[in-house]
C-alpha cells in the first residue's frame, strides 16, 4: 500500500532520547514546532539573569527536578510534572539548585534572555 501523506514517517519524538543527545546547560533545543510555536527542551542549573519577554508569554513545564522562577515580588516553585506560564512583560529569573530538565513552549524566535541579549543568550532555533 502506498499513501501520499505529507508525513514521511510517523515519527514519535521521545524526550528521554532527545535529552540523551546533549549535556550542556542553558542551551534550549527545539524538538517540535506547532504553527508558530516551538517546543524546546533544556537543562538548567544555577542562576540565570533577570529578563523580560515583551512580546510573548513563556511556558515552563518541568520534566525532572525542580525549578524556581523568581519575580521581583515573589516566586513560584515547579516540581516534576508542573507547568507555569510567565505572562508577557513580567520580569523573571529562573533558578535551579540542581539540574532540572524542562520544556519551554514559546513562539518561534523567542530568545532565552528576552531583551537582555548578551553572553547568556543561547543560539536560537537550534533543533535536536
Ligand atoms: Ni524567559
Amino acid at each position: 500500500m502506498t499513501h501520499t501523506s505529507p508525513v514521511d514517517s510517523y515519527h514519535v519524538i521521545n524526550l528521554a532520547q532527545k535529552f540523551g543527545l546533549f549535556s550542556e546547560q542553558w542551551k534550549p533545543k527545539v524538538v517540535a514546532q506547532m504553527n508558530d510555536y516551538q517546543f524546546k527542551i533544556a537543562r538548567l542549573e544555577g542562576d540565570f539573569i533577570w529578563h523580560t519577554h515583551f512580546d510573548t508569554d513563556e511556558a515552563f513545564l518541568v520534566l525532572e527536578g525542580e525549578l524556581r522562577i523568581d519575580f521581583r515580588d515573589g516566586s513560584v516553585l515547579l516540581r516534576q510534572g508542573e507547568l507555569y506560564v510567565v505572562p508577557k512583560g513580567v520580569e523573571h529569573k529562573p533558578y535551579a539548585a540542581r539540574e532540572v530538565k524542562l520544556m519551554l513552549i514559546e513562539p518561534h524566535g523567542t530568545l532565552n534572555t528576552g531583551e537582555q541579549t548578551g553572553e547568556r543568550t543561547a543560539q536560537n532555533d537550534l533543533w535536536i
